[in-house]
């Protein structure tokens, strides 16, 4: 198996020395968590774009950002607005960004027309019109209308073939991938390609059935597999142990058994939780947490982290490994202290000197808690969109954007 062979346009393709005064639509994903106070409490996203809107801006291109937040079915909802994000976008690049109430129609193409070159505009959820989910040609001929260029950097986004990432590339001759999906697609190539062996894949979370397809895709080229969270109680399960009163999914056992019997005929390392920490009671656990070992779960408690043993068994496992991808929590990361598990693995994973890839929302959280971010290879904008991707999909917003030779 060859390197991945995803030659993309990127930003050096466009001639930047001609970009002075031009008006460029760069689709982001700055779908960020929100407090109910309508403060954003998670930067990553954020930052991860100004460099190419700095590059953008440097060549005096006048700077339209779009991008959705939330999923509020096409009616504008003022929960989901990106007004907060102007503002915490002014702050990290350090210049003033302009808003517009709509991402479409006389205000929006009135200011898009009057930015100095230089100048930023970010348009508000795109989300708002119905038109973005289903690719509508209106309203895709609508945003087109406001630019002559087309930039994406919504890696995040690029599992959605939706107006702003397929609708408007389509009727704009000049587009590129900015360079947060340039980065983006490397790293995640890099783990398609040619793999640095062993290869470890730790997969979590809740559900099997978010990970089957790149579980698929990745089993054939895997050496050992670390399975944890949610998805790893229907592992057990399938294997027959009692799990309980832990969550997990009844319809997946034959999936799963499937799993670990082409895993076990192919030679690999499977590592399950071989302990657990449960409770009655995830609200109010009190003292009522004990660890104890998988197969020994007590009637009516439930699984909620991995142990410590698994922990140790897991960074072991980890620390060998030379390339590494982690999504999905190993336990209920969101309610302390059953992050444990999770946070003793992001320690381990930054630890590990092999080239280590994370993603999802919950991962990266984790990542960024225990203060590591900086030491993993590549921390991924994309939950949905790199899981697709490392399945072995064409992600639309990608092909979009592909050297035609
Ligand atoms: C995400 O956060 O997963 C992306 O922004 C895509 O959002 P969506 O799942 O609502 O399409
Ligand atoms: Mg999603």
């Amino acid at each position: 198996m060859g390197e991945s062979t995803i030659e993309l346009l990127t930003l050096d393709d466009l001639d930047l020395d001609r970009m002075e005064g031009r008006r460029v639509f760069v689709r982001v994903d700055f779908n960020v968590p929100l407090s109910a106070a309508h403060e954003v409490l998670d930067t990553t996203r954020l930052e991860e774009a100004i460099p190419t809107i700095r590059e953008l801006t440097a060549a005096g291109a006048r700077v339209l950002l779009a991008s959705h937040a939330g999923r509020p079915k096409g009616e504008r909802d003022p929960r989901w607005s990106l007004r907060p994000v102007a503002e915490k976008l002014v702050e990290l690049l350090g210049q003033s960004v302009r808003f517009a109430e709509d991402c479409v129609g006389e205000e929006a193409e009135k200011i898009a027309r009057q930015l100095d070159p230089g100048e930023v505009l970010l348009l508000e959820n795109l989300r708002f019109h119905a038109g973005e989910t289903k690719n509508s040609p209106d309203f895709a001929d609508q945003l087109a209308a406001l630019a002559e260029i087309y930039v994406d950097d919504a890696f995040g986004s690029a599992h959605r073939a939706h107006a702003s990432v397929v609708g408007v590339p389509e009727r704009l001759r000049d587009k590129a991938a900015g360079r947060l999906m340039e980065k983006e697609v490397a790293a995640l190539s890099r783990l398609l390609g040619e793999p640095e062996r062993p290869f470890a894949p730790l997969l979590g979370g809740a559900k099997i059935e978010d990970k089957i397809e790149t579980l698929e895709n990745l089993l054939p080229r895997l050496d050992i597999l670390l399975l944890g969270g949610g998805m790893a109680n229907t592992f057990l399960a399938s294997q027959g142990h009692d799990l309980a009163a832990s969550l997990f999914e009844p319809d997946k056992l034959d999936v799963a058994r499937d799993i670990l019997a082409r895993a076990k005929a192919r030679g690999m390392e499977v590592l399950l939780p071989t302990d657990v920490v449960v409770t009655e009671d995830l609200d109010n656990p009190g003292d009522r947490v004990r660890t104890v070992p998988a197969n020994q779960i007590p009637a009516g408690t439930k699984a909620v982290d991995v142990g410590p043993a698994t922990r140790e068994a897991f960074a072991k496992a980890v620390g060998r490994a030379r390339m590494l991808f982690w999504n999905g929590p190993l336990g209920v990361f969101e309610k302390p202290p059953f992050d444990a598990g999770t946070r003793a693995l992001a320690q381990a994973l930054a630890d590990c000197p092999g080239y280590s890839v994370i993603g999802g929302g919950e991962t990266v959280a984790a990542v960024k808690q225990a203060g590591v971010a900086d030491r993993i290879g590549h921390v991924s904008t994309g939950g949905g969109a790199s899981l697709e991707f490392l399945a072995g999909k064409t992600l639309p917003g990608v092909a979009v954007l592909e050297k035609r030779s």
